[in-house]
């Protein structure tokens, strides 16, 4: 990679000398463990501006306590070499120490499109997530901050953020990159062992199903009963939520007149696995 910064100084005025240029910066966050997802993040940051920052912080406030923080996947050197790979022309890997020096005591509270779904399951997940992005915005200063589809209620939670606090950045989104199969890309899938492998796709597909006679016109009550039985007999459990919900507000939908998401989360095995389709209405 071109460079890189552990401190906050040294990224801005590097981001201001680009700016000063005329260069339109697009930041990417990433937590690490970089996969194609990262890297199609990468590529299409390239196009939206002329330089690329691309953070990795293993963020310690979005992981709940019996969660896989100190487990999730590290590989530094690995991702860097994939960042410069993709195009990225300086990556931002801060230290603890930055993010959260001694005497930190400020997150940001959130309502909106942060209740339900993983906020149901992850208290004060977003909270965390919607602090760190915030923190990381203001460290690098970018023009856009882009982020991937797959994780669809943090996208949109963080575009109710930036507004609400009226951050002068543009939040841009990315479709979610799969296997061929149809498995969502992510750094956890690294987790399931070849039998959950080979079930895993099958998560898709349910969505798929469910978003298709939506659009068709039909009610999501009886979609979202039979789609949670498929899972089940798949071999998913427990299945937190299986949900229809507006594309923007993430509000509950019975019948799709508006752009509407179909989002799950489900355990196969040990590993969590999220995913969400897109219903264009009929
Ligand atoms: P992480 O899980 O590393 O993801 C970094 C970015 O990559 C996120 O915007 C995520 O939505 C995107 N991404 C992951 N898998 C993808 C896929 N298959 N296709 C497209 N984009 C994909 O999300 C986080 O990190 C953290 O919560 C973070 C925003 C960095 C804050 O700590």
């Amino acid at each position: 990679i071109p460079v890189v910064f552990e401190a906050v100084a040294p990224l801005r005025n590097q981001v201001r000398a680009w700016r000063e240029g005329g260069d339109t910066i697009v930041l990417v966050p990433t937590m690490g463990a970089l996969h194609e997802g990262h890297r199609a993040l990468v590529a299409y940051a390239k196009t939206l501006g002329r330089r690329v920052v691309a953070s990795i912080f293993v963020n310690p406030t979005q992981f709940g306590p019996t969660e896989d923080f100190s487990r999730y996947p590290r590989d530094v050197d690995a991702d860097l070499a994939a960042l410069a790979e993709a195009g990225a022309d300086a990556a931002y890997v801060p230290t603890a120490e930055t993010m959260y020096p001694e005497g930190f005591a400020s997150r940001i509270e959130l309502d909106g499109p942060s209740e339900g779904l993983c906020g149901d399951f992850r208290p004060g997940h977003f909270s965390g997530v919607a602090t760190v992005v915030t923190k990381l915005i203001n460290q690098a200063q970018p023009d856009i901050a882009l982020f991937g589809e797959k994780d669809f209620q943090q996208l949109q939670v963080i575009r109710r953020v930036t507004r609400d606090l009226d951050m002068p950045v543009s939040i841009a989104g990315l479709p979610t990159l799969r296997e061929a199969d149809g498995l969502a890309l992510s750094s956890r899938n690294r987790y399931l062992s070849a039998v959950e492998r080979a079930v895993a796709p099958r998560l898709h597909a349910a969505l798929e199903g469910i978003a298709k006679n939506l659009a068709a016109g039909g009610e999501a009550g009886p979609l979202l009963a039979e789609g949670l039985e498929t899972l089940e007999a798949a071999g998913f459990g427990p299945v937190q939520y299986l949900a229809v919900r507006d594309a923007e507000t993430l509000s509950p939908v019975t019948r799709v007149e508006r752009p509407a998401r179909v989002l799950v989360a489900a355990y196969l095995g040990r590993t969590r696995l999220i995913d969400n389709v897109a219903v264009a209405p009929g």
